[in-house]
């Protein structure tokens, strides 16, 4: 979603806002633009459409600036134009960037108006720039007027302001959307993520919720919300920059795909003991609560929620504690019911997703024993503001399609169950045991790829797609089904096997490709007969099956076969040729495989 970057210097900043912004493009945009001071001039560049565009701009334009802000916007309020992109700017003095959304924007704006300023934008943020610009008539300095402007903003913001009046000084704010300060000598900087500023620093401080910040070349004054100096925690950053590079690869959820054997190695590194799993990876007091746990609340989005759906199968059947999941944006508008010992468990790659980030504050107020994130990303608002915290170690995700955040994730939420039961005094050993193999399984399954590229060819021309699973392999069919339509833009819909013949089935036809997820375990039958159900009418099926599964492929039926793993394992397993799948159909189709068309990698605003 939107992306800020900012610098104060004494060097020209142009390049490293536009690298910043850049190294921000995997999280989905749709404009760009930069506000830059040079002395006392004020100069904004703006383009439609992706980086490279406002680059060129800022060339043809010659301008430069030691001060500057840059932006990578999302659309929310108002089209994708350049007078909606950011910076705003108020009475050719203050400039102003802004991700979230301010929800009181109509009145403050129709105040606003009412005093004489005259909006330029359709957006939500520009009652931002002007309300800090009327303050700013009422208070000594620019941080004054943003501590009195943020009290007036109800909705969620990470915003940074500078005065043109003043080269050395950028004034930021969070509430709801993260923003991280990154540390130079003689120059510091803000960014909403530090994967923007890794080639220019290191060490990093993100700031709190409510925190209002000066940032000077020399100097960080951080604010709470009640306005008292606080020191906020610095850190080292340990992301490889060469993350956010392709490599060999065409595309970075190519090399996302290939690098999880990996990341399932680098999850599991130091946490597993023998047959036992570690429980502090969890935290420190994570024993006594898994001891007393009865039931697990999930909450999470997309491709997250799917991997809590897969939990719920393992929770239920090893762990012998009930289990809910649910999407986080139902959650936290509902009144739920909260179980006796009851532990809340949010699922996210980013650690940022607004509606999750929600649900677990609205949860923290209703009585679970516990809260605990599974997360990529440490440091994030889900990681701090959680009692509890598995990290995956999956390394930078780019691409906005998830694919090793989500094997990660299963990975995390195996353990999470193996740890239980192991609390409990049941069986965790056989969860070990096959988690230990699944790198080298994957690696296995990652050979299916030339064979799946082939297959791809017969889904380009195809509009809809029905992807079908039983158990624990259901949710990998809704994995499936969303990597394929937000990728390749192929409408794909997942049903449990089991349901088609109650509506489903009359969609079947030579023209509906069905994808079936099929391993070898105690529902092979059911799924065979569910399959029969589609043949007899005509379907084309697709099915990734274990080698013993005995699928012939025919004339109506394509098999490919994947080596046999233990059940508890195959949901990790079978995720990949699905990914894959995806993957070629994509390029085949010529689709922004990275950054498919109205998506963003991180979702901040509700
Ligand atoms: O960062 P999160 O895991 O919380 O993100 C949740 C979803 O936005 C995310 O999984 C989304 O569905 C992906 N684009 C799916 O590939």
């Amino acid at each position: 979603m939107c992306g800020i970057v900012g610098a104060v210097a004494e060097r020209p900043v142009n390049k490293i806002l536009v690298e910043g912004l850049k190294r921000l493009e995997y999280r989905g945009y749709d404009s760009a633009g930069v506000a830059l001071l040079d002395g006392n001039t004020l100069n904004t560049v703006k383009a439609v459409g992706k980086v490279v565009n406002l680059e060129n701009a800022l060339d043809e334009a010659g301008v430069k600036g030691t001060t500057g802000i840059a932006h990578t916007r999302w659309a929310t309020h108002g089209g994708v134009t350049k007078a909606n992109a950011h910076p705003h700017i108020s009475n050719s003095e203050i400039a102003l960037v802004h991700n979230g959304i301010i929800e009181n924007h109509a009145s403050l704006r129709e105040a606003l108006k009412g005093d004489g300023y005259e909006f330029l934008s359709d957006t939500d943020t520009e009652v931002m720039v002007h309300l800090i610009h009327q303050l700013r008539q009422q208070h000594t300095t620019l941080l004054a007027s943003v501590q009195a402007a943020v009290k007036q903003f109800d909705g969620a913001f990470g915003t940074v302001v500078f005065d043109k009046a003043n080269d050395n000084e950028i004034i930021v704010a969070r509430s709801g959307s993260p923003l991280v300060i990154g540390l130079g000598l003689g120059e510091n900087f803000i960014a909403s993520d530090q994967l923007a500023l890794l080639p220019v620093t290191r060490t990093f401080i993100y700031l709190e919720e409510g925190d209002v910040a000066r940032i000077t070349r020399n100097s960080v004054e951080i604010f709470d919300v009640d306005g008292n100096a606080v020191k906020r925690e610095v850190i080292e950053s340990n992301i490889t920059q060469d993350a956010s590079g392709k490599g060999e690869y065409r595309h970075y959820m190519l090399k996302e795909i290939y690098e999880q054997p990996l990341a399932v190695r680098n999850t599991l590194e130091g946490r597993l003991n023998d047959d036992r799993v570690a429980i502090d990876a969890f935290g420190d007091s994570a024993q006594q609560i898994f001891k007393d746990v009865k039931h697990v609340q999930i909450i999470a989005c997309g491709t997250s929620y799917h991997s809590g759906m897969v939990a719920r199968y393992w929770l239920e059947q090893f762990a012998g504690v009930s289990c809910n999941v649910e999407i986080a944006s139902e959650f936290r508008y509902r009144q739920s019911f909260v179980h006796e010992n009851s532990l809340l468990v949010t699922i996210s790659q980013s650690g940022e997703t607004a509606d999750t980030l929600a649900a677990l504050r609205l949860a923290k107020q209703q009585g679970y024993m516990a809260s605990m994130t599974i997360c990529n990303v440490p440091g994030s608002s889900l990681v701090r503001e959680s009692d509890l915290a598995f990290m995956t170690k999956a390394g930078a995700e780019i691409g906005v399609a998830s694919t090793k955040a989500f094997t990660t994730q299963l990975v995390g939420l195996l353990m999470l169950t193996a740890s239980i039961a192991q609390e409990k005094g049941l069986d965790q050993g056989t969860i070990v045991n096959a988690i230990k193999l699944l790198p080298a399984k994957l690696e296995e399954t990652l050979l299916l790829a030339d064979g799946i590229a082939d297959l791809a060819e017969e889904f380009a021309d195809k509009h809809h797609s029905l992807f079908l699973g039983r158990g624990s392999q259901y949710p990998i069919a809704m994995e499936g089904a969303l990597k394929l339509k937000e990728i390749s833009y192929i409408h794909a819909e997942a049903y449990a096997a089991g349901e088609l013949k109650h509506g489903p089935l009359a969609l079947i036809d030579a023209d509906m490709p069905i994808i079936v997820v099929a391993p070898n375990n105690e529902l092979l039958e059911k799924l065979k007969s569910n399959v029969e159900e589609v043949r007899a009418r005509g379907g084309i099926i697709y099915v990734f099956a274990d080698k013993d599964s005995h699928f012939e492929s025919d004339d109506t039926m394509r098999v490919i076969n994947v080596n046999h793993v233990d059940d508890v394992i195959a949901p990790v397993v079978y995720t990949l040729p699905l990914q894959l799948l995806s993957y070629y159909v994509a390029v085949i189709k010529g689709t922004d495989v990275d950054q498919p068309r109205n998506l963003a990698k991180s979702v901040t605003v509700e």
